[in-house]
C-alpha cells in the first residue's frame, strides 16, 4: 500500500519534471518575444504568428545576414516572400525534385509545411 503510493507519487513528479523541463528547454531554444507553436492550429498562418518562428526554428541559423547560406536570407519578411515566391523555399522544403532539400539533411514537420503552404495561398500576409 504504501510502496504503491510512494510509487504514484513518484510518477507524478516525474511527470510535472519532465513537462517544465520541456518548456524550459522550449523558451531557451526560441527566445524570441511571444513564442508560439509553428503548428497551432488556432494561430493564423501570417509572418508575425506563424512564417516567422517557422523560420527561426528551421532555417535561420544558416540563412541570416552574416551566414547567408546559397546567399540567401530568411530572417526578413520581405526575404521569406522573395524565396517563397520564386518557388524555391516551398520546392525546398518539400524535398521536391531539382531542389536542394532543406534544412539540409532533414524534413520539417508536415504541419509546419501546411502552416507554409496557407501562407502561400492567403497570399503572404504579414
Ligand atoms: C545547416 C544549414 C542550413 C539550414 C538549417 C537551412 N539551410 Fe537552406 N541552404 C543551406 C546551404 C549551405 C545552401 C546552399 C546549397 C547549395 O548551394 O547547394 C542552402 C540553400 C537554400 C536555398 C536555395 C536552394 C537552391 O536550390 O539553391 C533555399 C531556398 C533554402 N536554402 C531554404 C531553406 C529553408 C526554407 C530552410 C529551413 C526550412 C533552410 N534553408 C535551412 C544551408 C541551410
Amino acid at each position: 500500500m504504501q510502496l504503491k503510493l510512494f510509487y504514484a507519487i513518484g510518477l507524478a513528479s516525474l511527470l510535472i519534471l519532465l513537462n517544465s523541463c520541456y518548456y524550459d528547454k522550449f523558451n531557451e531554444i526560441h527566445p524570441l518575444d511571444g513564442y508560439k507553436n509553428p503548428c497551432d492550429s488556432t494561430a493564423d498562418s501570417t509572418y508575425t504568428h506563424s512564417i516567422r518562428y517557422i523560420m527561426s526554428y528551421n532555417c535561420t541559423s544558416c540563412h541570416n545576414s552574416s551566414t547567408a547560406s546559397g546567399n540567401i536570407t530568411l530572417d526578413s519578411y520581405e526575404a521569406v516572400v522573395e524565396q517563397t515566391k520564386n518557388g524555391n523555399l516551398m520546392g525546398c522544403v518539400q524535398h521536391e525534385n531539382g531542389y536542394t532539400a532543406m534544412p539540409l539533411g532533414a524534413k520539417i514537420p508536415d504541419c509546419q509545411i501546411e502552416k507554409l503552404q496557407q501562407w502561400v495561398n492567403a497570399n503572404y500576409p504579414k
